[in-house]
């Protein structure tokens, strides 16, 4: 089903105009970002199931989105099944549960919305559905607010730095809204004029049709790079920080995030520019002592396989690992909402645990 979002019974964020996902007292709608740039169109859910196969299916994407957007589609769950004197509707939003968390493996950000639901769920003695609907608000709420500080607290660790490099999506797309990676690009611009350069992120393209479109919502002028150019930009001494998000980081500040990640983090000490990874608490997976342990995701291989070698028994594959890990030690900063680990390769990131 599919609707043009209105403004009644909305919760979508902030005054900033792009919108991942915007809840409507009972329903959820889901910008469908396979469409843009070419165009704006929101799907309508009412079902956890149709908010699983957004996700797996790359509608929704992005860490912090992802893991929003579960939250959402558990309260959806209990919506859809909740009935008085029938103890039946729980089997069917654990199984909702569980169809959600089989959706994608790699970002975190799932995993920790989906047991902060279930916890909520398990504390609740009455009609549950009301407090669900709140709950996963509220996870969206704070999303936007650790982004909205994380911006400030990455813009003043830039301070003057005028070459930007971001990679993938980090943007309101990507999660409740104002972005990670990008809220620190947002806040930056407004102290200052930078010169943002945004790799098209190959296979899937997030920074050509994602993060330059979303930049540009907000007049914000950016330079679209091949992700093979990256090197010959650092070498002419155009980038001082590459800015990226994560979809998992590990208790010893390894960094699980988008396909080529780590080739900028090699670039960037070869060419002695500095690397920050902007993510929320909710990203770190504190169980995960070292980056090998991450799960990374594998996907089609026709998603760039030209058709004509995608038959049965051919001798052309492909191969398309979607995330990659960076090392600690090729990491300057993390930023959190908690906040900034300087160097995280001594101590990781432990020191952010509550
Ligand atoms: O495959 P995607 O588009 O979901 O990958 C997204 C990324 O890798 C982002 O950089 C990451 O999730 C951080 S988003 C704030």
């Amino acid at each position: 089903m599919s609707s043009s979002p209105n403004k009644l019974n909305v919760y979508s964020g902030t005054q900033y105009l792009v919108h991942a996902l915007i809840w409507q007292g009972t329903q959820l709608l889901v910008l469908d970002q396979r469409q843009l740039p070419e165009r704006v169109h929101y799907d309508t859910f009412t079902t956890a199931a149709e908010v699983a196969e957004a996700i797996k299916t790359m509608r929704v994407r992005g860490a912090p989105a992802i893991g929003i957007a579960a939250a959402y589609a558990v309260a959806l769950s209990v919506q859809q099944h909740y009935a008085i004197n029938n103890t039946g509707w729980q089997q069917q939003v654990t199984a909702d549960i569980a169809l959600l968390a089989a959706s994608r493996p790699t970002a975190v950000n799932l995993f920790w919305a989906l047991s902060l639901m279930q916890e909520k769920l398990a504390l609740i003695t009455g009609s549950p559905i009301v407090e669900m609907i709140n709950q996963a608000v509220e996870i969206h709420q704070q999303d936007i607010a650790a982004n909205q500080q994380m911006g400030e607290m990455g813009a003043d660790i830039l301070a003057d730095a005028q070459g930007l490099l971001t990679h993938c999506n980090a943007g309101a797309l990507a999660t409740g809204g104002y972005g990670t990676a990008l809220g620190v690009i947002r806040s930056a611009y407004q102290r200052k004029a930078r010169t943002v350069f945004a790799g098209e992120t190959r296979p899937w393209l997030q920074g050509a049709r994602l993060t330059v479109w979303e930049l540009a919502e907000d007049n914000i002028p950016v330079t679209l790079i091949a992700d093979s150019a990256a090197a010959m930009l650092m070498q002419q001494g155009k980038i001082d920080w590459i800015i990226v998000g994560a979809d998992r980081i590990a208790a010893n500040g390894d960094v699980a995030n988008k396909i080529g990640t780590y080739s900028l983090a090699v670039l960037a000490k070869h060419h002695g520019v500095k690397v920050m990874v902007v993510a929320p608490v909710s990203t770190i997976d504190f169980n995960m002592q070292e980056g090998s342990q991450i799960v990374i995701e594998q996907r089609a291989a026709s998603e760039f396989l030209p058709d004509c070698y995608a038959q049965e028994g051919g001798v052309v594959s492909a191969w398309n690992p979607v995330f990659d890990v960076t090392p600690a030690e090729l990491i300057s900063v993390i930023v959190t909402e908690r906040g900034a680990v300087f160097n995280p390769f001594q101590q990781g990131v432990r020191e952010l645990k509550k």
